[in-house]
């Protein structure tokens, strides 16, 4: 993205216009307690988050065609192989994975894969293959190694999907969650950006995994991960209405209209880490037990711990075929 002065006005002022709107609605502050101060006052991190933000790589082409509100066409999912060949081959090859195909055959190119699995599913699978390059380094504050946010963004996304297609939701709110599962933590990597040497280990900021991941957040930067989903989504031009459940996703009570969404994609979120996908370490920090995410939705444990179980396998799957893409 180019980042004209302009443009880093409107940024700044869109982010302290949702500081006033978070603080209104939900009294957003970090709990004291230690020695941790955050490295930013709260006009310093929005700032910094701006210049980062800036930036940010552009969608490629296939995403914002397949994005497109009527759908991608052949002719303009082949300009955009054009553009981008090696993108294009991973698209192909991470629909060719059970999880997207089903029982089907691979398809030969990407107008048969959009027809095998349907244009929102297709949609999401574009997102999976840019993300890997988009938001592949290593963040290591969260735990994640390289490629390791990823992962997390698939593990959510897949089990968003399960979750929803268990609860009977219909084929397209299930697309919806697994775009929203591969959004939901997009924000960490600005995140990360704003940690200087100055900043707090997650452990302290955390004190010890006691605290939430957005209480560490503040704790160490004033600023949290899921307050910059909708911006970056501003940046990008996707219309970010229907996605309104990850900015909640970590507290869904307070999500209203979006509360079952939220609740789910807290779940999904949950049960990625649970099955530790794209962590080197256990999670750091005071998670949501299983037992209360699942009891939000009414669902199961012995559902939710399948949905775990498949997870690994479901994620390493795709991931292969990706990485067979990249050579
Ligand atoms: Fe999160
Ligand atoms: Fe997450």
């Amino acid at each position: 993205m180019n980042g004209s002065a302009d443009d880093d006005a409107r940024r700044h002022e869109r982010m302290r216009r949702r500081t006033a709107k978070l603080d209104r609605e939900f009294a957003f502050s970090a709990p004291g307690g230690g020695d941790c101060r955050p490295t930013y006052t709260r006009g310093e991190a929005e700032q910094r988050a701006s210049t980062l933000l800036a930036k940010l790589p552009a969608l490629p082409a296939i995403v914002l065609e397949a994005s497109k509100p009527a759908g991608a066409s052949v002719e303009g999912l082949e300009a955009a192989v054009e553009k981008d060949p090696s993108l294009a081959a991973m698209v192909l090859a991470v629909g060719g994975s059970s999880f997207f195909r089903g029982d089907g055959p691979p398809a030969r190119n990407l107008a048969a894969l959009m027809e095998q699995v349907g244009t929102a599913a297709f949609r999401g699978l574009t997102f999976v293959a840019a993300f890997r390059g988009i938001f592949g380094a290593a963040l290591p504050w969260y735990g994640y190694g390289e490629r390791g946010l990823w992962r997390h963004l698939v593990g959510t996304a897949v089990a968003a999907r399960k979750l929803g297609r268990a609860m009977g939701l219909h084929k397209l709110a299930c697309e919806t969650l697994f775009l929203a599962g591969m959004l939901h933590d997009i924000g960490k990597p600005t995140v990360q950006g704003l940690l200087d040497s100055r900043a707090p280990s997650a452990e302290a900021a955390s004190q010890g995994g006691t605290l939430t991941v957005l209480e560490a957040e503040l704790r160490a930067v004033n600023m949290t991960h899921t307050e910059l989903v909708p911006l970056i989504l501003d940046i990008w031009g996707v219309e970010h209405d229907i996605f309104a459940m990850t900015e909640h996703h970590h507290a869904p009570q307070r999500a209203g209209a979006h509360a079952v969404q939220a609740s789910l994609l807290q779940l999904a979120d949950v049960l990625a880490n649970l099955a530790g996908t794209g962590l080197e370490h256990e999670y750091g920090f005071s998670n949501v037990p299983l037992e209360k995410a699942a009891g939000r939705l009414n669902l199961s444990l012995e559902l939710c711990r399948s949905v775990q179980e498949e997870l690994g396998w479901t994620v390493a799957e795709i991931a292969t075929e990706a990485d067979s893409a990249a050579g």
